[in-house]
């Protein structure tokens, strides 16, 4: 299958270039900044995905089989310091790759977050539960999610995704890349005790991704691993997988009471039901342990790592 693949060079992008490769895809993807080669791609092309002329010339030079969404503003704070370059990567660029979508008859696979959710949930969030997001990116993902099935309704499919684990291109994205980069830097990340995520990692979600990409569900799911963790938690069992003393690797546990000001944009608890799709799936979802075994140490961090032990 050809696949056309936005954002190839992020966290989720590399990890579904490699996986759709494996299983014999033919994958086209671009990167923005991004200067080295992202492996599995069979084409790489650099492209300001907020040029709607270069992205449409782009997508339909490969003429896909199936389009991946993985590019983003992807950091809530982000989106908020440039909101209107976040509108455009996170609204504008997946409602036109839908549109491209369903004039080349393609699947569509969109990302998009847990963040459309309050975070007050009495049980894991279904589908099906009415969306509230209090911030900038949880309404921007929203909106994606809504442009995208008006655009494609019969050929799009959208995973909620929670927080993520993994492995990416440039060794600084992921939750443990970035606790890692702080204490390499001699910074004690401040994680709250009381602030919940169900994460899994971009390997995984790359598995779930490109198996969507060989089905044909349409409609909006969920996705994450099978534990529910606070992030102080979280950051304690990446301590300890990687061997590393609280003298090493500091974490101050905070409380969400204690930031009044952070509170109101982050959610206390986003728990996700995600029964329909592993029922659908070959994929399964993840523990905590078996996330931990796929983490490498970040590759700006292996000189600091290894002057530990
Ligand atoms: N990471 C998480 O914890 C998380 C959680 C929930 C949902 N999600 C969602 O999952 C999806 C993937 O997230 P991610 O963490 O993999 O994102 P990421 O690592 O930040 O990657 C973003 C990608 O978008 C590309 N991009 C951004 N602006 C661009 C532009 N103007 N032109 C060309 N490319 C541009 C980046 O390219 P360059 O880097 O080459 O510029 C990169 O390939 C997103 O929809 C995100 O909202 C992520």
């Amino acid at each position: 299958m050809i696949i056309f693949l936005a954002g190839a060079s992020g966290l989720v992008g590399s990890a579904v270039a490699r996986a759709a490769a494996r299983r014999g895809h033919s994958v086209t993807g671009t990167v923005g900044s991004f200067a080295g080669r992202i492996e599995g791609l069979e084409t790489q092309l650099t492209v300001d995905l907020a040029d709607e002329g270069a992205t449409t010339g782009a997508v339909l030079d490969a003429f896909p089989e199936a389009i991946v969404n993985c590019a983003a503003v992807s950091v809530p704070e982000q989106s908020e310091a440039n909101p209107a370059l976040a509108q455009t990567l996170n609204v504008a660029l997946p409602t036109l790759l839908a549109r491209l979508a369903h004039h080349v008859s393609a699947r569509f696979v969109h990302l998009s977050s847990e963040q459309v959710f309050d975070g007050t949930p009495t049980r894991p969030y279904t589908s099906s539960d009415t969306p509230a997001p209090i911030n900038l990116y949880g309404r921007q993902k929203l909106a994606s999610e809504r442009a995208v099935h008006a655009a494609a309704a019969e050929f799009a499919v959208t995973l909620r995704v929670p927080l993520l684990m993994g492995n990416s291109a440039t060794g600084r994205r992921s939750n443990h890349e970035r606790l890692f980069a702080d204490w390499a830097a001699g910074r004690t990340p401040r994680l709250f005790v009381d602030e919940y995520r169900q994460p899994c990692t971009a390997e995984n979600l790359a598995e779930v991704i490109v198996e969507l990409c060989e089905r044909q569900d349409v409609g909006l799911f969920h996705w994450a691993g099978t534990d529910l963790l606070s992030r102080h938690e979280l950051g304690v069992q990446i301590r300890e997988h990687f061997k590393l003393s609280e003298r090493q690797a500091p974490l101050e546990a905070v409380t969400r009471a204690s930031q009044p000001e952070v509170m109101r944009k982050r959610q206390a608890c986003l728990a996700l039901d995600i029964a329909p799709l592993t029922g659908m799936l070959k994929t399964r979802p993840q523990s905590m342990a078996e996330q931990l075994e796929e983490l490498h140490v970040p590759p700006p961090c292996r000189g600091w790592y290894s002057a530990q032990s």
